[in-house]
């Protein structure tokens, strides 16, 4: 019985082959994500993708452009690498993700339209964002925020020359999108560009709706590494009064508008 078991387990020659054939190129070109950046690229959407700008912890993105000539950046997500179970923590309380099975294929496409659906909400509400254009399956394609094919740098890498007007700036951002129903969940100097038309937020995926159990300890972190950030650049600001300021004031929506 055993060696029938493990006979039976053993994928068929077929099998092998589709294997080989889905072989990663930079961990995230299996033929599934080609068929998907096929699909975008018929769309329309872009029709060369160019070059890799970063690796992040979930996903790579790329340099692409379109037929005139524009760049748009493609954020893939890596199905073989990402951390599901740590994705799966910030799907919780969203109505658009009620149904997500726990496992590592459902929860990156999830994430995947998680991320271009909050990118719609923030971004159509005045939210400093780069502008979402489409997504597939584990792909999300958006503005390229960038020169000349190179991206513009972070506030990390950079820092900010005018501390106190960046910092009330990006406290205005955590209100807009809080007052919207969401918490970024993410926001550090690692995750805001510096372009040459004012800071932009990015990696919208984390976010989560108000009504997630955690979404009070998300606000705190967010502010309190602003704050840390900041006061370094001798910034008076204070995560209590920040928070305040983020609180005050009628929210804008519920934030259960943001379907797909
Ligand atoms: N729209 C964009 N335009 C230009 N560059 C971008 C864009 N989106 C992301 N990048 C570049 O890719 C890097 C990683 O992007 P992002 O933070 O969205 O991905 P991530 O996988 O979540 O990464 P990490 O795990 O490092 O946070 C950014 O720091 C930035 O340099
Ligand atoms: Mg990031």
């Amino acid at each position: 019985m055993a060696q029938l078991l493990s006979k039976r387990k053993r994928p068929p020659r077929e099998e092998k082959a589709l294997k080989a054939e889905n072989k990663l190129e930079d961990g995230v070109f299996d033929r599934n994500t080609l068929l998907a950046l096929n699909k975008l690229m018929q769309a329309g959407h872009f029709s060369t993708l160019d070059f890799p700008i970063a690796k992040g912890k979930e996903a790579n993105i790329y340099c692409a452009t379109t037929e005139e000539g524009n760049n748009v950046a493609v954020k893939i997500y890596r199905i073989d690498t990402s951390n599901f179970i740590r994705m799966h923590e910030y799907l919780h309380g969203d109505p658009r993700f009620l149904h997500v099975k726990k496992n590592r294929f459902d929860v990156v496409l999830a994430w995947t339209k998680k991320e271009f659906s909050n990118l719609k909400e923030f971004y159509w509400n005045g939210v400093a964002v780069p502008q979402p254009i489409a997504f597939n399956r584990n792909i999300v394609v958006m503005e390229f925020l960038g020169k000349g094919g190179l991206p513009f740098p972070t506030l990390e890498q950079v820092g900010t020359a005018r501390p106190q007007d960046d910092f009330n700036f990006l406290l205005d951002e955590i209100k807009k999108i809080y007052q919207l129903g969401f918490v970024h969940s993410d926001i550090s100097q690692y995750n805001i560009v510096v372009t040459d038309g004012g800071l932009k937020i990015l990696d919208c995926a984390q976010a989560v709706m108000l009504a997630h159990p955690r979404s009070e300890e998300f606000l705190n972190r967010d502010v309190s590494n602003l704050v840390k950030f900041f006061q370094k650049y001798k910034v008076k600001c204070d995560l209590d009064e920040s928070l305040a300021y983020i609180k005050d004031g009628k929210p804008v929506k519920k934030g259960l508008e943001a379907l797909v």
